[in-house]
């Protein structure tokens, strides 16, 4: 999915100049300088390096529950419980999956039938570091096409740069301010979470994450509800703390997965009426964030143009987190960008804005990858490939 995802964009790069003619008008600018190269040559070979160190295909996730509480201002622990929700394709007796840098708790590891209460019992638990597998061998076979649910608490840590992290900015009085944002692509989903943690095998997300309750948290689909947490056992630090929940996803690629827990501030503004786009950034520097969000509709308007097809999602949020530099990364619905923080309407034209947003951001590319990718899944590839 993620080749053809990339197929359709250097198709779209090289042949379509009309198209991006069309964008150029828009947005009112003359040039507009393509370069997907870095994209397609570094993803092509972690596609490679991966074949290597493939799952097996015995089971295949359906659905996941993610409940996180990152300890940002804390010693960083993640508190982790994951749910997910599998369909037996080949008769196995192993459920084996990606985790890094994750301590299992062992004893809370459940398998159970999804229609039922019978669990199975688990034999051994192993972990094979050069694969980064957990594997959960099983007291009996998990017959074909049955479902089955695997859960268990675990203990992560927010990382550097990579799966969950932490990273600190300096706010105007001086104070330092800690936030945790994800970099999943390619294969750093498993730091987060256990998961399969393989672009081909999507599932549906439901995600919770714990914040205290003068940060927010965002992650790729729309807040469905805040309620306070409370944990069974007694837990230190859960007064002031807030369980958010966000609404199911739609079936996606576990590297597409985000999620941010800060105390920015954003800019809203609306396409149509239908979807709503939010520029997230921190409070001194959010007046630059204004012209990204005035233009993120029209480039919003574009993809539909262009693809011929109505935005799939409710929001898209894009927040701009300081200090790092940029690398392409596609998210449905949440899309993190270095670069906002120097656009100034004022003093740049919109073809350095553009630049920044199509070069290094990554902000198309990454959109494209991400709705590329959802329209190959509806059977658009290749009309997509023969742009
Ligand atoms: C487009 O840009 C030119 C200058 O480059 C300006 O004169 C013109 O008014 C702009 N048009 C719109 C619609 O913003
Ligand atoms: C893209 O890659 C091709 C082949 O690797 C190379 O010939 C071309 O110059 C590259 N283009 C850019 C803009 O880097
Ligand atoms: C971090 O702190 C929490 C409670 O504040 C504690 O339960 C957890 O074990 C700590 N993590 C580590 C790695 O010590
Ligand atoms: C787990 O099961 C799969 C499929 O039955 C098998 O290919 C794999 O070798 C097993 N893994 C281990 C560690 O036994
Ligand atoms: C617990 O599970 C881990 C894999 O996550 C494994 O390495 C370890 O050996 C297990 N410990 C026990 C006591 O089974
Ligand atoms: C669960 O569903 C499977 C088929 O998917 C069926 O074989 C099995 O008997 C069901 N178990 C229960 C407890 O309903
Ligand atoms: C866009 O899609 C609709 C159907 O969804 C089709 O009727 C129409 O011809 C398409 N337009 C173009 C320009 O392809
Ligand atoms: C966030 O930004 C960093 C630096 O630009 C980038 O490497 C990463 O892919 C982004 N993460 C998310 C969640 O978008």
């Amino acid at each position: 999915m993620l080749f053809l995802g990339l197929l359709a964009l250097t198709g779209l790069v090289n042949s379509s100049t009309s198209k991006l003619d069309a964008l150029i008008r828009l947005l009112n600018c003359t040039d507009f300088p393509p370069n997907t190269n870095q994209t397609v040559a570094t993803l092509g070979a972690n596609e490679k390096e991966k074949l290597d160190i493939r799952l097996p295909r015995s089971l295949k996730p359906l659905h996941y529950l993610i409940r996180l509480q990152p300890l940002i201002n804390g010693n960083l622990s993640i508190f982790g419980y994951v749910e997910v929700e599998m369909e037996v394709l080949e008769p196995t007796s192993n459920i084996t999956l990606h985790l890094a840098d994750i301590i299992t708790k062992n004893d809370t590891v459940k398998v159970s039938a999804l229609n039922g209460t019978a669990s199975v019992g688990i034999k051994k638990q192993q972990y094979d570091p050069e694969r980064e597998f957990y594997i959960a061998h099983l007291e009996k076979q998990l017959e074909k096409a049955e479902k089955y649910v695997l859960s268990m608490d675990f203990l992560g840590i927010l990382g550097v740069f990579k799966g969950f992290f932490k990273s600190t900015y300096t706010d105007i009085d001086g104070t330092t301010k800690n936030v945790a944002a994800t970099i999943f692509q390619p294969t750093d989903a498993r730091r987060a979470f256990p998961c399969f943690d393989e672009p081909a095998l999507k599932a549906t997300f439901e995600v919770h994450l714990a914040r205290e309750t003068w940060m927010t948290s965002l992650s790729n689909t729309p807040l469905a509800e805040t309620r306070p947490v409370c944990f069974n056992n007694n837990r230190e630090g859960q007064e002031g703390w807030v369980w958010d929940r966000f609404e199911r996803s739609v079936p996606m690629s576990t590297y597409l997965v985000a999620f941010l827990v800060s105390d920015f501030t954003y800019i809203e503004s609306w396409k149509d009426d239908q979807a709503q786009f939010r520029v997230w950034a921190r409070r001194s520097a959010i007046e630059n964030a204004r012209y990204v969000a005035s233009i993120g509709p029209k480039i919003l308007n574009f993809y539909e143009d262009y693809f011929n097809i109505s935005f799939p999602l409710r929001k898209q949020d894009m927040v701009a987190l300081p200090d790092l530099s940029a690398l392409a990364l596609g998210n449905w619905g949440l899309t993190n960008s270095s670069k906002v923080k120097d656009m100034d309407a004022n003093q740049r034209s919109i073809q350095q804005v553009l630049e920044e947003i199509k070069g290094n951001v990554g902000w198309m590319e990454s959109n494209y990858d991400a709705i590329a990718e959802w329209l190959a899944e509806k059977g658009y590839s290749a009309g997509l490939v023969g742009f």
